[in-house]
């Protein structure tokens, strides 16, 4: 392990798996350690990274070769993963502001991972994980340095050398995104089904990141029904909250990869529902914004703090209501509650699900007892169950179907052309 040298690698280029993150407006040059002791793991992670990784047995052998002047990101092995060993990387970290870590641990813990998020750690996985997965971090950090604000600003202990980053890196943009949320009163009603193919049909047609929030904290579907494998959770972002940015809440994202959709998972169990409160729900959807271009919430059936929060934050709320009495009932109420908490009625759109189902119940007759226009009829289709129980959003799924159609004409008026068409849509009250 003689003379190493941190290879540069160019955070726009393709990762080894193939998955294409876009480069930034000004490249510059982000290197990669790997830091573990045990020769076999150190090599299979070198394997799983590809080429122009330098590897180390430990920090403090990396540490020597800092100069500070290029953004590192730094891959810690498992037998990083002890108090002593993230302590000294938290130091590493506070004294070289240009790092950013990944943790690999043998086994992912709540624990553990909060330990480690808490020493400034952005990401922790699991060695056995899929081996895409670690690259996939890799990359997304070297990214995330490369437009950190701080990438651009040497430490003071940075010994000035040639190869300091090539570009002034410029401040995050901030995106000020809209906030959709879906909700209804009524269980059943084909919120989460909305939800996803919304969420993707947007993330396939905007330039900057489009993000999907499960706030059914209990329940939520929305990773089942995309067919993703969440390796974080709402909860790990609310237990890192007080240290967030945008980086390290994009890195707790999981990434639907045909579409590109970015999700963060609900609690992995009930039990944790509670440790999420309307505060912290907000924060995060305040923070999701300052980078994508749209956040998308499915929500639970009920009110609740959080449900209350989400929908004053909202740019618009879609409430969702089935064909049927007891669906009708639960939306009146529903509206009844927004109008008495002073929801700009403006916010509000009426989504028919099931509108052609033939159960003696006319659209016209629903739309009169709300008192207010539909402004999406989606039709009943058996590829909607179908799409289900495939794990794919029905956009993605049968895009030729009326269902289909619907939800894509409804996510144009959300989409910045349609928002310049003369408005045949919104929330019309008959008074
Ligand atoms: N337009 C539709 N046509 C046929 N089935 C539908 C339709 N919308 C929803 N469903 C079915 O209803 C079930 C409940 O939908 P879901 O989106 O999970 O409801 P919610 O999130 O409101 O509880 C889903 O399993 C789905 O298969
Ligand atoms: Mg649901």
């Amino acid at each position: 392990m003689t003379s190493r040298h941190l290879e540069p690698i160019q955070p726009g280029a393709d990762a080894p798996d193939g998955e294409h993150i876009e480069p930034p407006s000004v490249p510059i040059r982000v290197s990669v350690a790997v830091v573990e002791d045990s020769d076999v793991v150190r090599e299979r992670m070198v394997d799983q990274l590809g080429h122009g990784v330098t590897p180390f047995a430990t920090i403090e052998e990396l540490t020597a070769r800092l100069t500070g002047t290029v953004p590192v990101v730094v891959v810690l092995g498992p037998s990083c993963a002890t108090e002593d060993a993230l302590a000294i990387s938290e130091r590493v970290m506070q004294q070289y502001p240009m790092l950013a870590t990944v943790l690999v641990v043998e086994e992912l813990t709540t624990t553990l991972l909060q330990q480690a998020l808490r020493a400034g750690v952005r990401d922790v996985l699991a060695l056995t994980g899929d081996s895409n997965t670690l690259a996939q971090a890799v990359q997304r950090l070297a990214v995330g340095l490369d437009q950190s604000p701080r990438a651009s600003a040497a430490p003071s202990e940075a010994t000035p050398s040639a190869e300091a980053p090539a570009s002034e890196a410029d401040p995050l943009e901030v995106v000020n995104g809209e906030v959709l949320t879906v909700f209804s009163t009524k269980g059943g009603a084909g919120k989460s089904v909305l939800a996803t193919s919304l969420a993707v049909t947007l993330a396939q047609r905007s330039d900057k990141p489009v993000c999907l929030v499960d706030a059914d904290l209990q329940f939520g579907d929305v990773a089942v029904m995309l067919k993703l494998t969440p390796h974080h959770t709402i909860v790990d972002a609310v237990s890192v909250l007080d240290r967030m940015d945008a980086p390290l809440l994009e890195s707790l994202l999981v990434t639907h990869e045909p579409s590109g959709l970015r999700v963060l998972p609900p609690p992995l169990e009930p039990a944790f529902a509670d440790q999420v409160g309307a505060a912290e729900m907000v924060a995060i959807v305040e923070m999701l914004r300052s980078f994508c271009s749209y956040v998308i919430v499915d929500t639970p059936a009920y009110f609740n703090d959080v449900v209350l929060g989400l929908v004053e934050v909202s740019d618009k709320v879609m409430l969702v209501a089935g064909m049927d009495i007891p669906n009708i009932k639960n939306v009146k109420i529903g509206l009844q509650t927004l109008r008495l908490l002073n929801t700009p009625m403006e916010k509000l759109l009426l989504v028919l699900n099931r509108s052609d189902s033939k159960v003696k119940l006319d659209i016209g007759e629903v739309e009169r007892t709300l008192q207010i226009t539909a402004d999406a009829l989606i039709p009943s289709d058996v590829v909607v169950p179908q799409s289900v129980n495939k794990g794919e959003p029905v956009v993605m799924h049968s895009p030729k179907s009326g269902v289909s159609k619907a939800i894509t004409s409804l996510a144009e008026q959300f989409l910045p052309t349609a928002a310049k068409a003369p408005p045949t849509t919104g929330s019309r009250f008959r008074r």
